[in-house]
């Protein structure tokens, strides 16, 4: 059983489903509205803990309700929270979705999420070390990221770096970092000065650009490649980035080649879009094998 941390977001999602998005100014009648929990970071550790990993979670919730209901589902999925904290004064991070026309639009409110501060990531030093990989994401405050890849760089422990939501990252980050997996968008902010072609040439078997359901692009030092997603009846995308970059984390960290990973990640990730909600899709272990 490989061992991952996971340093990032706990957010309860706010999902309102409706047949049409709301222009400036516009109100619309929606159709159903449901609390789930989400947070990139919260859906990487469950979606790596259904996937048969150890997973410990490095992160902070509020003192609300929101707060106990989003350990109770670590707790559900055998994440262990040792150092999960509960930040009393603050308000757990929300996101707000509007699930219409096919696609997702999000507001997230980081809260409690921006006590995510490199002194958690400090004491939680002695299991980083014994990680086979960890990963990160960017709803936590920026130097939590730049001081997550100083430490996995002194400690020898592969770091996945997931860029969402986008905002610009530092060389230091860049070169630390074993693998950075941005969507297209966060792919086009993460490398403005240079192609896309450019930028995956520059970073062979590093740099993996998710594109939805068409799956992933990189370049394996000869050329760039794209390793297909599956096709699927999508009912919900919310959350499929956080299953590929968990389940690609775990193979990796298994042995699997960097093609066999992929392949693996892609199979998770459209597995969980057919369900609703970021987590409600996320497949068990033997659902991803028995169907790739
Ligand atoms: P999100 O922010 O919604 O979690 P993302 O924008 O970070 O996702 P995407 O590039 O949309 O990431 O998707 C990540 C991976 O999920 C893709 O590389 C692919 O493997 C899988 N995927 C996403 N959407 C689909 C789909 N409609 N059908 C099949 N696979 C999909
Ligand atoms: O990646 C999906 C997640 O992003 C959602 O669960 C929501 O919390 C947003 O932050």
């Amino acid at each position: 059983m490989v061992k991952v941390v996971v340093i990032g977001s706990s957010s309860m999602d706010l999902v309102v489903t409706s047949s049409k998005r709301p222009g400036a100014g516009e109100t619309v009648i929606g159709e159903s509205f449901k609390t789930v929990p989400g947070g990139k970071g919260a859906n990487q550790a469950v979606a790596a803990a259904r996937l048969g990993a150890e997973v410990y979670m490095i992160g902070c919730v509020g003192g609300d309700h929101y707060g106990k209901a989003m350990i109770k589902n670590f707790h559900d999925h055998g994440v262990i929270t040792k150092y999960v904290e509960t930040i009393a004064e603050m308000e757990s991070g929300t996101a707000h979705i509007i699930l219409a026309e096919g696609d997702n639009s999000i507001v997230v409110v980081k809260g409690a999420n921006d006590a995510v501060i490199p002194a958690y990531v400090q004491r939680a030093k002695p299991i980083i070390q014994q990680a086979d990989i960890v990963l990160i994401q960017q709803e936590i405050p920026e130097e939590t990221v730049e001081y997550t890849a100083d430490v996995c760089k002194e400690l020898g422990v592969p770091l996945l770096l997931n860029p969402a939501p986008a905002r610009p990252i530092s060389e230091n980050v860049i070169e630390k970092a074993t693998f950075i997996t941005p969507n297209e968008h966060e792919a086009a902010l993460l490398f403005m000065e240079v192609s896309q072609e450019a930028a995956l040439k520059k970073y062979p078997e590093k740099v993996f650009i998710t594109e939805g359901a068409q799956g992933v692009r990189y370049f394996n030092g000869e050329q760039e490649v794209i390793i297909p997603s599956y096709q699927v009846e999508a009912v919900d995308t919310t959350g499929a980035g956080d299953t590929f970059n968990a389940a690609f984390a775990i193979a990796l960290a298994e042995g699997k080649t960097i093609e066999g990973s992929l392949r693996f990640a892609n199979r998770a990730a459209s597995l969980s879009v057919t369900k609703f909600g970021a987590q409600g899709g996320m497949p068990s272990r033997k659902e991803v094998e028995e169907t790739l």
